[in-house]
C-alpha cells in the first residue's frame, strides 16, 4: 500500500492552490504520460507519477499589465527549485518516506534546465521521464497551462492512475 496517493495529494489545499495556478489538466497529463514512460522503462511508476503531477507546483505567474511576460519569466524564474522544495515538504507531511520524497523532489528540480547555467547534467531515468513527458504534452504559446478540467474529471483520472500505479508496482515486485 502506498502511503501517499495522487488522490490524497490532489485533495491537499497546497496542491489545490499551486497546481491549479499552473494548470491541473496539464499536471494530470504529465503524471499520466510519466507513468506510461515509467512502465516501459522499469522506472518506479509511483515516483514518476508524483513528480509529473507536482512538477509545476513552484510556478509563479510573471505578468505585466495583465499579460504573460516571457522575458521576466526567462530571467527570474526558479519554479523548479521552488517546486522541488514545496513538493518535498508536502510529501513528507503526508507521510512519504524521506528516500522517496527526495527522489521525487530531485526529478522536479531537474525537469527543466531553463533556469540552470550552461553545461550538461547526467540525469537518472526518473529525472528524464518528467522532462520528456512535460515536453510531449506542451502546446504552442503555453496553452497547456490554461486548459480547464472539472474537479470530478480530475479525481476520476487520478483514481484511475492510482489504481494503475498499484498494478504496476505489484508487477515490478513480482518480477524481483
Ligand atoms: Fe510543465
Amino acid at each position: 500500500m502506498r502511503r501517499v496517493t495522487l488522490v490524497s495529494l490532489y485533495q491537499h489545499p497546497i496542491v489545490q492552490k499551486y497546481v491549479k495556478r499552473s494548470g491541473m489538466a496539464h499536471a494530470i497529463d504529465v503524471a499520466e504520460r510519466s507513468v506510461k514512460i515509467a512502465s516501459q522503462t522499469n522506472v518506479n511508476p509511483d515516483h514518476a507519477a508524483k513528480a509529473g503531477f507536482l512538477h509545476d507546483i513552484g510556478h509563479y505567474q510573471w505578468y505585466q499589465d495583465g499579460k504573460w511576460d516571457f522575458k521576466q519569466y526567462r530571467e527570474n524564474d526558479i519554479h523548479a527549485i521552488k517546486g522541488a522544495e514545496r513538493a518535498h515538504k508536502l510529501l513528507i507531511r503526508q507521510g512519504e518516506n524521506h528516500k522517496d520524497a527526495k527522489a521525487i523532489a530531485l526529478a522536479i528540480l531537474l525537469h527543466t534546465d531553463s533556469y540552470l547555467p550552461d553545461g550538461s547534467l547526467c540525469l537518472t531515468p526518473l529525472q528524464k521521464i518528467v522532462a520528456q513527458a512535460d515536453t510531449e504534452v506542451e502546446e504552442a504559446g503555453g496553452a497547456h497551462h490554461y486548459r480547464e478540467i472539472s474537479d470530478q474529471i480530475a479525481l476520476e483520472r487520478l483514481r484511475k492512475l492510482d489504481a494503475n500505479i498499484d498494478y504496476l508496482l505489484g508487477k515490478l515486485q513480482r518480477a524481483e
